[in-house]
């Protein structure tokens, strides 16, 4: 079976309830501190692995106790780890979240995220990648790291798959060495400059990209669901799966992770959409991002 390939970063979660918003200086007694795995490549790679995929990281963590931790949690839901770097004088990626009134602050601090470069990534890539692998990456690494990776796993013959979270420009030339972009609503807004509120704007705002040399593109909906253009032009419309929302934390990750498991062992786009709406359907129905995403038996139990 091909291989499912991400490269992406690796983030610790720190957050911590506060009765509001501390004034500069000031000092306020905070409540429910937790740590959670995280990282859009992490829960992306967590996600394809737990759904039965063959994965490998290619990442960066710091020579910390949460590098060791977080890189014990991708090899602990089934992914290969040897290609994570522990960076000596490098923190690993956190991300420090206050949480005030049901409203998230985050500040994230890349560290070892933007630690390795574009020949490093095409350096892993050209040893590993084989023809047919699915290749996965987002936008919280070296935006030129990213790119080059794009253009070297197209190079080697891998599907690509492209999620541009955060959103940001990228040269029109990337496009083409994409052969799936997935992006949910307010990615599609900076990236296509269109919000997908309904199916003339999803579709308007996939063809902005195909236009541009994409493959096929998937916009995901929240509790909407998802809206696909595929590589030879047919739409897609996939309901959410009923859930009692508990957390949709990662819910877009692990969707992302499932349609890459599943494009990777050849299920058609359509039926990649409708497990990674299962499994981020089970997702948003629990508690917490890594911790909350199904494996292949529970989606299957579904179906
Ligand atoms: P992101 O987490 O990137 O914002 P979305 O919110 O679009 O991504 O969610 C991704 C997918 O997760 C959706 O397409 C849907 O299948 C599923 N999902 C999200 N929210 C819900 C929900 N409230 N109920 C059921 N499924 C959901
Ligand atoms: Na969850």
């Amino acid at each position: 079976m091909p291989k499912v390939i991400v490269f992406g970063s690796v983030n610790m979660d720190l957050s911590v309830d506060a009765p509001r918003v501390p004034a500069a200086g000031e000092t306020l007694a905070g409540s429910g501190f937790i740590t959670a795995a995280g990282g859009k490549g992490a829960n992306q790679a967590v996600a394809a692995a737990r759904l039965g995929a063959d994965v490998r990281m290619v990442a960066a963590v710091g020579a910390d106790g949460f590098g060791e931790e977080l890189t014990a949690g991708l090899a602990a839901a089934g992914a290969d780890v040897s290609l994570v770097r522990r960076v000596a004088g490098e923190t690993t990626g956190v991300a420090v979240i206050l949480r005030t009134d049901g409203e998230n602050r985050i500040v994230l601090h890349a560290g070892a995220n933007h630690v390795l470069t574009a020949d490093d990534v095409v350096a892993d890539l050209r040893r590993i990648g084989e023809k047919d692998d699915v290749f996965v990456t987002q936008g919280e690494c070296d935006p030129l790291a990213t790119e080059a990776a794009l253009r070297a796993a197209r190079e080697l013959g891998l599907y690509t798959i492209y999620n541009p979270a955060p959103a940001r420009p990228v040269p029109d030339d990337l496009w083409p060495c994409v052969d799936l972009v997935c992006l949910n609503e307010t990615e599609c807004q900076v990236m296509c400059g269109v919000l997908p509120v309904d199916d003339a704007t999803c579709l308007a705002a996939a063809r902005r990209l195909r236009e541009l040399g994409a493959g096929a593109v998937v916009i995901t909906l929240g509790a909407a669901g998802s809206f696909a253009l595929g590589a030879d032009g047919e739409t897609i419309r996939m309901p959410a799966a009923p859930a009692t929302v508990v957390d949709t934390t990662g819910a877009g990750d692990t969707f992302i992770g499932a349609l890459a498991a599943g494009l990777a062992r050849s299920f058609s786009l359509a039926e990649s959409m409708s497990w990674g709406a299962l499994a981020s359907g089970i997702a948003v129905s629990r508690l917490g991002a890594q911790p909350s995403i199904p494996t292949a038996a529970e989606v299957e139990a579904l179906r």
